[in-house]
């Protein structure tokens, strides 16, 4: 049977008080609709339908290039009427799977246990028991097997005291939704289509209504205003947090991280306060991390050690390196074994050689660092002329002596000197030392 995953989005979400849609709105740096279609995603031949509806502009936009079906739904007439708006393009004889964009953290195995349990004689619900189940869809038993889901607005006193609630996720039959959404009425307290009517529809007719539960409540919590997407955004963040632990890293305050993307971490990683993770980052093997870094899509080698306050991102960094306080890595920066890179030193585009040191107030951009290099304080290699990019190179061993101005395109040769404060235009040869600057005057006993 094909699957169709139908992500209910057409909602406004007034409670944001916000000009974005809000499933736009981000968790763990990644809007909550990307990670319920990233989710989506994960089951294999799925075709996704989104019903979009305010702002559905921009939440196409947003979305623009991925393989998803956008589906309006102009008038928001409730739950019922949205999943019908989509019901022409769904394959006849699917399993649908209905999905809201504003519920981020469900995982993929609660999807494929729901759909397992979809056939002609059956139907699943993703339900879960809430202490306070408040404003809340009920599940409403008889003996144990469910008979219907009531609203708040429309339950009796007795069924609401119900716990067990409707998280809106569901699985069903195309067949089925065909016969039954026609057949939903808006006669209700919120003068609405509710889909949850399906339910009363399917017992009615002896279908069984299999229920799963989350392990986590989070993980089927929608998210209304911006409290509630902040406490989501911690308890994910502590379930990361839990599992970097558990594969080796310590943190200095597991309440302090923020990863948004996927890190990974060998043994005997430390991870101090305040450290934002962003897209790829792997560290091997006892790497330190100190307070305050970012660090963005980089490898970081066994045993290097990045220092407070420091910014990496799209770095390859190999093992044993030191980094920081205070350094700026930036793109297509490769740090070889040993190299240190110390404070308000940034690179960017270069290749830093093995054991080489560049540790103050340096920038270094476009350059080929050989191994063993030592780049004094205040050394600048000038790569832009206003126009074109040039490139240094540095050879094995060679010195640059503080605040020297290396104009590309230049190359310093193998174990070459260079004296502090010189302007570099020409190429020096290896074993050579070039001094490039005005020479010192010094006048005895001169007054103004
Ligand atoms: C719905 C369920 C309720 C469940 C609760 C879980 C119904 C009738 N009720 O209630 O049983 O406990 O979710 O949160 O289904 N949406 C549309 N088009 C519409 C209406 C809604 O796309 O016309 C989308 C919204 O953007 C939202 C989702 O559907 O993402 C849920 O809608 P909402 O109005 O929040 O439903 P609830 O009243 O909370
Ligand atoms: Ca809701």
């Amino acid at each position: 049977m094909a699957i169709d995953i139908v992500i209910l989005a057409a909602g406004q979400g007034t409670r944001m008080r916000s000009n974005k849609p809000k499933v736009l709105h981000s968790i763990a740096g990644k809007p909550m609709v990307q990670h319920v279609l990233d989710q989506a995603n994960l089951l294999e031949g799925a075709k996704v339908h989104l019903v979009v509806g305010h702002s559905a502009e921009q939440v196409r936009e947003a979305l623009e290039g991925q393989a998803i079906n956008f589906v309006v739904q102009s008038e928001q007439l409730g739950t019922g009427h949205a999943v019908a708006q989509a019901l022409p393009d769904l394959a006849t004889d699917s399993k649908v799977l209905i999905l809201y964009g504003d519920v981020p953290l469900t995982p993929v195995d609660l999807f494929e246990d729901l759909l397992n349990s979809v056939s002609d004689t059956q139907m699943s619900l993703l339900t879960v028991n809430l202490e306070n189940p408040m404003g809340y869809g009920r599940i409403v038993r008889d003996n144990g097997v469910v008979k219907a889901i009531v609203e708040q607005k429309d339950a009796s006193a007795d069924q609401l005291l119900i716990q067990e609630i409707n998280t809106g996720i569901m699985a069903v039959s195309q067949q089925h939704l065909s016969e039954w959404l026609p057949k939903l009425s808006s006669n209700n307290a919120q003068g609405e289509y509710y889909l949850t009517d399906i339910i009363a529809m399917a017992a009615d007719q002896g279908i069984e209504i299999k229920t799963a539960q989350p392990q986590f409540e989070q993980q089927v919590q929608g998210v209304n205003n911006r409290q509630q997407q902040a406490e989501l955004e911690r308890w994910n963040q502590n379930q990361l947090a839990e599992k970097l632990m558990i594969e080796g890293a310590s943190l200095a305050d597991p309440s302090r991280i923020d990863i948004r993307g996927s890190l990974s971490v060998g043994k005997d990683c430390f991870i101090d306060i305040n450290t934002v993770f962003e897209g790829d980052v792997t560290l091997a093997d006892g790497v330190e991390i100190g307070p305050n870094c970012i660090i963005t899509n980089s490898v970081i080698g066994a045993g290097t050690k990045v220092e407070a306050n420091s910014v990496i991102d799209g770095a390859s960094i190999a093992e044993n390196c030191a980094i920081g306080p205070f350094a700026r890595i930036r793109p297509a920066s490769e740090l070889k074994a040993g190299a240190k890179v110390g404070n308000f030193v940034e690179t960017k585009k270069s290749v830093i050689g093995v054991g080489a040191k560049i540790n103050h107030l340096t920038y270094i951009g476009d350059a080929n660092i050989g191994s063993k290099v030592n780049v004094g304080a205040g050394t600048i290699t000038c790569n832009y002329d206003g126009v074109n990019k040039f490139k240094t190179e540095i050879g094995d061993g060679a010195f640059i002596g503080s605040n020297s101005s290396l104009v590309a395109p230049v190359s310093i040769g193998a174990n070459a000197v260079i004296g502090a404060g010189s302007t570099i235009t020409k190429d020096v040869e290896a074993d050579a030392l070039s001094v490039g600057r005005g020479k010192q005057i010094t006048k005895s006993g001169w007054k103004k």
